[in-house]
């Protein structure tokens, strides 16, 4: 097996919404589904774009989609040679996890086409595709090359006043409904053959169309260049995609091509999880690590990822907890600037998170639990749609997930420890840390009687169960948030004017002793029998198993959580909640109770989001029991290979990539696997190979310093490697 290739074989239309995922190409500025050159927006073209939201009339607000500026689509003898109108002899489709390169080869009867395609690394605006053509019979073909903008969107239409310009560099220009940014789609094509051309422009878009006779045996290559912009980039998109495109045509697709494989090459030299003893976790390791990267925002340096990354606009293309928690690790400890990117995004977004803090009656920043730009919050209350009533049901994500500023707040900590540059702390940083105690300060219920304080109303991790009290993973991120503000003191201790001013402009000084006094108050979670209570009151639901809630469904669709899901009476939980905490905090936890908590909770989680598996196989890894991790690795790992993941919550779709599981992968192999973990500034490894493995290895970077990292069944080295 060749590790670093994902092949299919066959078409089928129904595989289409999964395929686009599994064979997407993207470069952190936008991302290419993985469907054929020919398809139209009943196979779920989009390139999607990083950073840039439209709400339309009174549906959710999600990302924007760019006009499609790689669209091909051959005729031959008047007849369409397309996947999903016409049946192909054969079809492969491949995707190149090393290079980023989407490849597809089919036979049509009268002619075959075989093409590669990237979302350059190299250039973030660039899009290049190479596309041949055999014909084994004579007769007319007709060649469209063109910008397509019949394109997938799920609450859209965003894009409006079209404006279309033909020439050697084609050009669609259009705005946004909402905020009226112009995003441009240009491209240019360059033939290895003749023939009469003519442009054409309709509701689908501008076309040029190339005409000939052709004959039997006859070869024919066209190199395709298309090149988004918005102006949010560039004063004249329109003008600079032209440019860029008549560039890259210039350069040829080879050159472009070989900048592309070059950035990869980089990318991977820096960060490539070697697995030897199976292929098949190895292949999973390298699709997890090819999709965090292609959607990291190299080119930006303050944006964020969101939960489905660049693969469409499902979960409204928002950035979750699950940037801080799940994407993070991979990147601080291997590409640290995109971890600071993704921090930067939090920092230069406070101001959104004192917005809604005040909006909720708090002060302090409450960070959007599905964060857009300027961090203005996209979850809705109403996040759920019933598939029996078809009626949205109120979902209180928005409202009561708390933990999001303490998670924040963690990965801020995570990257002064690991990489131990301050700089990022003193940027903006600290002062998010700070704001976030003080949000948790003015959440807090005090009770004069005990002298202790509760979190109540609150959803930890764990989405079924809304509205709790005390969940035990929120009040512990609680108190390490309010410990990580107090220990700022500290770290700050060579500068301490530079501190005291902080925190006088912030008007801190009433607010310091408090956060001091709550931080040893926090209500400690109840236990029994060594078992972590995840919330009050949770030991006493009806504790059966999950074969049981599942059977009470009606539908396959429907919603466990919420006012009359199936988990919300019982202890089936989501997702690791508890066990995240574990994780996240090792040195809290003796493995003697991370053991009986796991054998707890783990029959109890439906890992219903692709959030939990990983936590639960880092911890199983912790406790010694690396086979209890093997399949929760591979479920992890493969997710985007299998296309595998929850295609619906309710009536919303939720289908894409997932980064979380891709960053999870990683987090199982290096913090489970091989154990590694930071003691005073300096990386240790705890080994804890599957017996599956029989060797481990991979990079990392702490202190500006790279080591290699090398784990058998005989142990693990940290080697320092000369830069
Ligand atoms: C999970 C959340 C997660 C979100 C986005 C939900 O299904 O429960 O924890 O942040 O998906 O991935």
């Amino acid at each position: 097996m060749d590790t670093w290739i994902l092949r299919k074989t066959g078409f089928d239309p129904q595989d289409a919404p999964t395929d686009g995922n599994r064979f997407l190409c993207a470069n952190g500025y936008m991302g290419v589904r993985g469907v054929p050159e020919e398809a139209g927006s009943a196979l779920f073209p989009a390139v999607n774009l990083a950073g840039i939201y439209d709400q339309y009339q009174d549906r959710w607000r999600e990302p924007v989609n760019a006009p499609n500026a790689l669209f091909i689509q051959l005729s031959f003898n008047g007849q369409r040679m397309a996947l999903g109108k016409r049946e192909p002899l054969s079809h492969e489709t491949e995707i190149d996890y090393r290079h980023g390169i989407y490849r597809r080869e089919t036979e049509f009867g009268p002619v075959s086409v075989r093409s590669e395609r990237i979302a350059s690394m190299a250039e973030c605006h660039l899009l290049a595709d190479r596309y041949q053509i055999r014909f084994t019979q004579d007769g007319e073909m007709a060649l469209q090359t063109g910008i397509s903008t019949d394109i997938w969107d799920i609450n859209g239409p965003h894009l409006f006043d079209f404006q279309f310009e033909a020439g050697e560099a084609l050009l669609v220009q259009a705005i946004t409904g909402q905020k009226k940014i112009t995003v441009a789609a240009a491209q240019s094509a360059v033939c290895d053959f003749d023939g009469t051309e003519s442009f054409a422009q309709d509701d689908s878009g501008l076309f040029r169309t190339l005409r000939r006779y052709v004959k039997k045996g006859d070869t024919l290559t066209v190199s395709v260049f298309g090149a988004i912009y918005t102006s949010l980039d560039d004063p004249e998109p329109g003008r600079t995609a032209q440019m860029l495109c008549m560039e890259a045509k210039k350069k040829g697709f080879d050159t472009c091509l070989r900048a592309h494989k070059d950035a990869w090459e980089q990318i991977w030299e820096r960060c490539e999880m070697r697995l030897e003893g199976d292929e098949a976790a190895a292949r999973a390791m390298h699709a997890s690590q090819y999709h965090l990267n292609s959607i990291a925002p190299r080119h930006a340096g303050n944006l964020s990822i969101p939960a489905r990354g660049l693969s469409g606009q499902t979960y409204k293309g928002a950035i979750f907890w699950d940037s801080e928690i799940f994407f993070f690790p991979m990147f601080v400890y291997t590409q640290p600037e995109i971890a600071r990117s993704l921090l930067r995004y939090r920092i230069e977004t406070l101001p959104g998170a004192l917005k809604k803090a005040r909006e909720y009656g708090f002060r302090g920043a409450y960070y959007a639990w599905e964060s857009q730009e300027g961090g203005e919050e996209g979850c809705t209350n109403f996040n759920v749609v019933d598939v029996f009533t078809h009626r949205p049901v109120r979902t209180y994500f928005r409202d009561k997930q708390i933990h999001i500023s303490g998670d924040i707040a963690y990965a801020l900590r995570s990257y002064y420890e690991i990489t131990g540059d301050r700089r990022l702390l003193e940027e903006g940083g600290a002062r998010v840390i700070l704001e976030c105690a003080r949000f948790y300060l003015s959440r807090a219920n005090g009770h004069l009687d005990t002298e202790e304080a509760d979190f109540a109303d609150v959803i930890g991790p764990d989405e079924y169960h809304e509205r709790v009290t005390n969940n035990a993973f929120t009040n512990h991120m609680i108190r390490h948030c309010l410990e990580s503000a107090l220990r700022l003191k500290q770290i700050f201790a060579d500068q301490p004017e530079w501190f005291e001013d902080l925190l006088k402009e912030l008007h801190y000084e009433k607010d310091w002793p408090l956060i001091q006094a709550l931080c040893g108050h926090i209500r400690a979670p109840k236990t029994r029998d060594g078992v972590i209570e995840q919330f009050d009151g949770y030991f006493d639901l009806e504790d059966c198993s999950l074969d049981a809630v599942r059977a009470r469904l009606r539908d396959p669709r429907e919603y466990w959580g919420g006012d009359h899901g199936v988990a919300g009476t019982t202890q089936i939980i989501k997702q690791a909640d508890v066990i995240a905490m574990m994780a996240l905090f090792p040195g809290d936890f003796t493995d003697q109770q991370t053991a009986v908590n796991w054998h707890y909770y783990e029959p109890r989680t439906e890992h219903g989001s692709s959030l939990s598996a990983c936590m639960y196989a880092v911890t199983a890894c912790r406790i010694g029991r690396p086979e209890l991790a093997w399949e929760l690795f591979m479920k992890t790992a493969d997710i985007d290979v299998t296309g595998g993941g929850k295609l619906w919550a309710g009536e919303i779709y939720i289908g894409g990539t997932h980064p979380a599981s891709n960053g999870g992968a990683w987090m199982i192999a290096a913090l489970g696997f091989a154990g590694l973990q930071m003691k005073n500034g300096r990386p240790e490894l705890h080994p804890n190979l599957p017996k599956e493995l029989q060797r481990l290895s991979f990079p990392i970077t702490v202190n500006d310093e790279t080591y290699l990292i090398e784990v058998t069944h005989s142990g693990g080295t940290i080697r320092r490697m000369k830069c």
